[in-house]
């Protein structure tokens, strides 16, 4: 049974005591799961990589003060999954995906929750115009939450980018301010 409660929901930008999840989600989940969700299991000298480049992120940051647009979602406080973003074109777009680490926590209702806090985030906090998905057909709970939340598609594409395990047909949605208020009374957010 499905007991959650919205005010235990949070995302805040990430930090890097949080690092150690993201590094093992996407370095040490079995390649079936990986490849389940349309992602390649990383090639040997990749953990590597995007270690040091998360360094120099976190190194940037502490120098320059601005925010990386990486949130980690927590559930009672405690550190559960990530709402990461690509494709960022400042002041304009970026594209928003999920990835709940603990597996235990999904399908409870907590993304439904979690996309609403961290869109709105990101086009305040952050200041983007627009928040962007191109969700995996394939992908049942991502798609799910689009229709819980009433997103309307603007679209269909197929996308090849270097982490997919193969071309993937994608809908595509994109929200903005003006979609804010209504995405947080559908989920009981106001
Ligand atoms: C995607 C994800 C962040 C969603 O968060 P969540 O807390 O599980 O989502 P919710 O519970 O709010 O809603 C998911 C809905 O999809 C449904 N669903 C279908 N298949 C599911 C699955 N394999 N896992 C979880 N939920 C699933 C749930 O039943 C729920 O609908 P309901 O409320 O009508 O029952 C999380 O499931 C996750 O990390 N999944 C693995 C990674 C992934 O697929 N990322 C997206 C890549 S595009």
């Amino acid at each position: 049974m499905k007991q959650i409660s919205k005010q235990d929901i949070q995302v805040q930008e990430i930090k890097r005591e949080d690092f150690i999840h993201l590094h093992r989600y996407f370095f040490e989940s079995p390649a079936e799961y990986l490849n389940s969700i349309g992602l390649k299991f990383p090639m040997p000298g990749e953990a590597e990589k995007f270690q040091k480049k998360w360094e120099q992120l976190f190194s940037d940051r502490d120098k320059s003060g601005l925010p990386i647009p990486v949130l980690t979602v927590l559930y009672k406080d405690r550190p559960m999954g990530f709402h990461p973003s690509t494709h960022q074109i400042p002041g304009e777009s970026l594209i928003m995906h999920a990835h709940f680490f603990n597996s235990e926590l999904r399908g409870m209702g907590i993304g439904t929750v979690s996309y609403v806090l961290a869109i709105e985030k990101f086009l305040t906090f952050y200041g983007y115009k627009e928040v962007i998905f191109k969700t995996p057909k394939q992908n049942a709970a991502p798609i799910k939450i689009k229709e819980k939340l009433g997103l309307v598609a603007s679209g269909e594409e197929v996308i090849d980018w270097p982490a997919l395990v193969r071309p993937l047909q994608v809908t595509v949605f994109r929200v903005n301010l003006s979609d804010i208020a209504i995405l947080k009374s559908r989920v009981g957010l106001v």
